[in-house]
């Protein structure tokens, strides 16, 4: 078990965050709850930044995809770093919290129209462009405004991270990006040169999401460069931005053995050095995109046991008031987490249980076989780690509520995200005229 941040064992032997024991949240804000540490979030940012700018011109950019709200993207902004966005909605919370839009990359396979004249008509900084239809509709969409626009190119370097292979980007067959050893990759680049209105100015390449392997991140540092020595060659242009995207790794559960950002930092930019001297560049300003690693240990989620079921020989499970809804990632990539029974946290765990979510779907289930202290009905049980790909990734499935999310500091926890009410569950649904029939259009418009 790690504990990081400002989550750690109270001395009533409690989880606390942000000073706040997690059982006074769940009292005040109902479960289930995300919690976020404010301090290890903004020293998750912090740490990225620092040691990267350590080694040289670097930019870090927070992958706004791992969690996403108003509150969020003030403290990427405080902290100093950009943002990647990969949807209008994405992009709309940013600017609704004031980011600075030339701090903004927008990326994304199949990005609308409408999405790109939002971001070029809101000036975003960079758009990340991903294929030759895009290219030719951004260049368009950029004519009609009288704009132009500074892009990169994603580029699939084929090259495999060592992760789930739901999450791997980097390969060959891949839905991202201009493929590198079929000659896109060159062709798309020449491409942009032909253009009225968009101007290169670097590459971007991600190889895939929770990855340990510094190997196959350097790996593709290198073959990235190899390519900006090939671009030079065929056009002359020398691309001063390279983003190599972000994936590192964090931990989830025993075996887990993630890397710090000054390691990250010294192997990227210590290969993109020595290529650049090898091949004769000037060194590119170097962007990471970490997602994970900034929100992922920063967050918990705080549920309420109810019901349980023991199968004599087989197994016994647990219920708790949350599950594929909030995160659906055990279901989708089997991902496994630690957890914990907040006010008993070092006591024994005795007893081998299955913590499954409340969703009628069999495969809904967070927790597979873990130990836990004697777990009963009405015990708060915390997921450790699920600050990243939880919330943003929740769904209405079954019409269950998102659940809140509190940020805690010093003592303090304040609502950043609200729970959604039965009210918000039906707030876009419509009943067309010729159906508004009695009793149902009367509860619907709230009349007794
Ligand atoms: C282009 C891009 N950048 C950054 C990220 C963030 O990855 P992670 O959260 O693993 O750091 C992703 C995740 O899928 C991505 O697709």
């Amino acid at each position: 078990m790690r504990f990081t941040g400002t989550i750690k064992v109270n001395s009533r032997g409690h989880l606390e965050a942000g000073g706040v024991d997690v059982l006074d949240l769940a009292q005040e804000f109902g479960t289930p709850l995300y919690v976020l540490d404010e301090e290890g979030f903004r020293a998750n940012c912090r740490a990225f930044r620092e040691v990267f700018q350590k080694y040289g011109d670097a930019m870090v950019l927070y992958a706004s995809k791992t969690l996403c709200c108003l509150a969020v993207c003030v403290m990427v902004e405080e902290e100093g770093l950009g943002l990647d966005v990969v949807s209008g909605g994405e992009l709309y919370t940013a600017l609704r919290a004031s980011f600075p839009p030339e701090r903004i990359y927008f990326h994304g396979n199949n990005k609308t129209p409408t999405e790109l004249k939002m971001a070029v008509e809101s000036s975003v900084g960079r758009v990340v462009v991903d294929n030759f239809y895009e290219l030719e509709v951004l260049d368009r969409i950029c004519e009609r405004l009288g704009r132009n626009q500074e892009v990169l190119l994603r580029i699939t370097p084929g090259i495999e991270a060592h992760t789930h292979e739901y999450i791997k980007t980097g390969q060959i067959d891949s839905k991202f990006g201009f493929t590198l050893s079929n000659g896109d990759a060159l062709k798309a680049v020449q491409q942009v040169l032909t253009t009225r209105n968009l101007k290169l100015v670097g590459l971007h390449c991600h190889i895939g999401s929770q990855i340990f392997d510094m190997e196959s991140y350097a790996h593709a540092a290198g073959t990235m460069m190899d390519f900006m020595a090939e671009i030079k060659e065929n056009t002359g242009l020398e691309l001063p931005e390279l983003n190599l995207g972000g994936g590192f790794g964090i931990y989830y559960y025993a075996g887990d053995e993630p890397r710090s950002p000054e390691e990250w930092a010294r192997a990227v930019m210590t290969t993109v050095q020595k290529k650049a001297g090898e091949k004769g560049l000037k060194m590119p300003r170097i962007i990471v995109e970490p997602g994970r690693a900034i929100a992922g240990p920063a967050g918990v989620t705080l549920y309420t046991i109810g019901s349980y079921k023991e199968i004599p020989g087989i197994r016994k499970y647990i219920a708790v008031d949350g599950g594929m809804t909030d995160n659906p990632r055990p279901a989708m990539y089997d991902s496994q987490y630690e957890a914990v029974i907040a006010d008993r946290v070092q006591a024994e765990p005795n007893e081998l249980v299955s913590v499954a979510g409340k969703c009628c779907e069999s495969g809904d289930m967070l927790l597979w076989d873990i130990n836990l202290p004697s777990p009963r009905p009405g015990d708060i049980l915390v997921t450790l780690a699920t600050g990243a790909y939880n919330y943003s990734m929740a769904s209405n499935y079954n019409r269950i509520g998102k659940p809140a999310m509190v940020l805690v500091r010093e003592g303090k926890a304040e609502l950043i995200v609200r729970r959604e009410s039965y009210d918000d569950l039906i707030r876009n649904d419509i009943i067309p005229e010729h159906l508004a029939r009695g009793k149902v259009i009367k509860i619907a418009a709230g009349k007794k």
